[in-house]
């Protein structure tokens, strides 16, 4: 009951000389502070639970949101005390297309809405993200600042905070590796495989990481003989892909053939040297073995990335043979049969006009 008593107090002394001194006012930073700028200011609920209810207002201060107001993001806090318990806040309150309040407008808001997480949202998941599970809450930091939520090597702990599992194997995969401990700049983030607004199911045929379109998200790096070249990495691994047996079936339309993460892994790629990695000599029967029965440590012959072009390639080299000249031949057959065709329709033309 005295805590009632205090709060009511507290409540005059900060209301009563604001309504005086101007009754149109929005109640500003200088009031929510009054109890949110002390550190010890917490609340805690019918089982016991503590949360702070401090907020550090230097760190506003030194966010993209200096400028801002505490209403303007918590737009529903009219009342002190507050009457009902304030509601999530909606940033897109100012962050849409063509608003006037000089948030960024080039930034596809409305990819997030059709995102598999703003549609999990929408749909009432509670896990999944709203734009601060992603960006914070006071502490929102353009991208380009090393200490916000959504720097470049910031991104796999950001994420990670939901996807656990995913973000422990990449920190050990040997992306993430080079990432941490070496600070480069050139391996994948999360964002760089999936996107940032537009995330998808790997389900949907529109996603980046749907299995049709794996080979060309790797591709992007690792047939970029710029990128490659430092890391002495063959570019020629996108294509030989591409001619061998299971490129060809997937160009065809096939979704059971292997892609290069079906090979690789996903999240836990490594180099074929370390003795964890699916691609290690040792682990080929079970990688290859989970399609091809009865599959050995020959099967990919320690190669697998072999030149279709080369005859070493063995029965890749012929099929791919085969198949080359099986297109050109079709394609002759059908050059040829359309100059017949108009060969046949300008003799009958002519033979009409006379
Ligand atoms: C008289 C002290 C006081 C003042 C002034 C005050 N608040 Fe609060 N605020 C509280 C208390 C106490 C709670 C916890 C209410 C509860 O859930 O029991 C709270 C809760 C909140 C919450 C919800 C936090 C949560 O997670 O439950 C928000 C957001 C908030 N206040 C924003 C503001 C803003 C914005 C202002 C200024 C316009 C403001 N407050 C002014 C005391 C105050
Ligand atoms: C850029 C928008 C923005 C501004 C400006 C802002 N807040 Fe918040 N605040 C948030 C978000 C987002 C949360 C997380 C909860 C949620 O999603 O609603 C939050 C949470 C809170 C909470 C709950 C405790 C916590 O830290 O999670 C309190 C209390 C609060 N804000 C008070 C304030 C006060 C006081 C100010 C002004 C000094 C302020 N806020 C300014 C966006 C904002
Ligand atoms: C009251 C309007 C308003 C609300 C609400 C608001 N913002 Fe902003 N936001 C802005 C403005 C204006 C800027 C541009 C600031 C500048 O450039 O000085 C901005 C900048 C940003 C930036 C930096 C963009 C860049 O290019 O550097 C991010 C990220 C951002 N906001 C995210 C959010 C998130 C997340 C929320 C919700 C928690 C939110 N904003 C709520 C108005 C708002
Ligand atoms: C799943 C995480 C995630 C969610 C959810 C999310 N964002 Fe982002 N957002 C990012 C990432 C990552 C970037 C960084 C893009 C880059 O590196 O250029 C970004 C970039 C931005 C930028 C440009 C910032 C800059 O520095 O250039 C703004 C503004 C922004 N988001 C606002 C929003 C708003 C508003 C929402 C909600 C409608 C939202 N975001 C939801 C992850 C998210
Ligand atoms: C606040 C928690 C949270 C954060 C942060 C978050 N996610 Fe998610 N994510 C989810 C939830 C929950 C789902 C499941 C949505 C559903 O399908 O109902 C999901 C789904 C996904 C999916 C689709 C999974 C599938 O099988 O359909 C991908 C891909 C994904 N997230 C990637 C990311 C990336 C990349 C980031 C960082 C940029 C990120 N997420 C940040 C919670 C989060
Ligand atoms: C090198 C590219 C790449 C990087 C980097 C990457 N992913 Fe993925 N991710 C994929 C591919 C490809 C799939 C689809 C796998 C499949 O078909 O099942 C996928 C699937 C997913 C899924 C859905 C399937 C599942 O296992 O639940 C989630 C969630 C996800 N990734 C989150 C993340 C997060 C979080 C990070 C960063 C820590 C990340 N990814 C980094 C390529 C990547
Ligand atoms: C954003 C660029 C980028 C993308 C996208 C990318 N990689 Fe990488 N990858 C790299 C870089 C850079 C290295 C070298 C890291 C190092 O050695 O420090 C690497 C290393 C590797 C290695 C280890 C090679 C070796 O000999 O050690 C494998 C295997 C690999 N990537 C496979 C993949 C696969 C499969 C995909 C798609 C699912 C993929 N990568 C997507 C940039 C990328
Ligand atoms: C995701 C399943 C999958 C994985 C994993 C896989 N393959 Fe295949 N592979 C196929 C399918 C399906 C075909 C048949 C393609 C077609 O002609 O339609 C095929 C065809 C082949 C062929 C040519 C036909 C033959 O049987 O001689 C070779 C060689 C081959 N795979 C080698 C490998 C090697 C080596 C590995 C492991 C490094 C491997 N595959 C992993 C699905 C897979
Ligand atoms: C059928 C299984 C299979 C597929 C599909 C596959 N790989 Fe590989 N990959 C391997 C094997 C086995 C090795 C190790 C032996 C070798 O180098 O031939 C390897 C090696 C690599 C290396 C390391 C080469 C080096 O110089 O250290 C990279 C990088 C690579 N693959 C990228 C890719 C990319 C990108 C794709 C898709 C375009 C892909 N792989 C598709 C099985 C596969």
């Amino acid at each position: 009951m005295s805590k009632k008593i205090i709060q009511l107090i507290i409540v005059a002394l900060v209301c009563i000389p604001a309504v005086s001194a101007s009754e149109a006012q929005p109640v500003d930073l200088q009031k929510c502070t009054i109890c949110h700028g002390k550190p010890s200011h917490k609340k805690v609920d019918d089982s016991g639970h503590v949360t702070s209810l401090y907020v550090d207002e230097k760190i506003l201060k030194s966010s993209v949101h200096a400028g801002k107001a505490c209403t303007d993001c918590h737009g529903d806090v009219t009342e002190i005390p507050h009457r009902a318990p304030p509601q999530k806040v909606n940033c897109t309150r100012c962050h849409y297309f063509g608003n006037p309040s000089g948030a960024p407008q080039d930034v596809d808001y409305r990819a997030y809405s059709k995102s598999v997480h703003g549609q999990a949202a929408a749909a009432g998941n509670k896990e999944a993200p709203w734009c601060q599970d992603c960006h914070g809450n006071h502490n929102i930091r353009s991208h380009e600042d090393p200490a916000s939520n959504i720097f470049r090597t910031q991104i796999p702990k950001t994420c990670g905070k939901c996807h656990l599992d995913i973000y422990a194997a990449y920190k050990e995969s040997v992306h993430g590796e080079a990432l941490y401990e070496e600070g480069n700049e050139d391996v994948p983030v999360c964002t760089s495989c999936h996107g940032e607004h537009n995330i998808l199911s790997p389900k949907d045929p529109e996603s980046t990481v749907y299995a049709g379109n794996i080979a060309e998200a790797c591709s992007r790096c690792h047939a970029a003989e710029a990128i490659m070249g430092k890391y002495g990495i063959d570019i020629e691994q996108v294509a030989t892909y591409e001619e061998s047996f299971h490129g060809m079936a997937g160009k065809l339309g096939s979704a059971t053939v292997a892609n290069c993460a079906s090979c690789h892994g996903i999240h836990d790629i490594r180099g074929p040297e370390d003795p964890k990695s699916s691609v290690h000599i040792d682990n080929i029967p079970k990688t290859c073995g989970r399609c091809h029965e009865g599959a050995n440590t020959n099967y990919a012959k320690g190669k697998m990335h072999i030149d279709a072009t080369k005859k070493d390639a063995g029965i890749v080299y012929y099929v791919a043979f085969a198949f080359k000249w099986l297109t050109i031949m079709t394609l002759v057959g059908l050059v040829g049969h359309i100059l017949l065709d108009l060969n046949k329709k300008a003799k009958r033309a002519r033979s009409k006009k006379t």
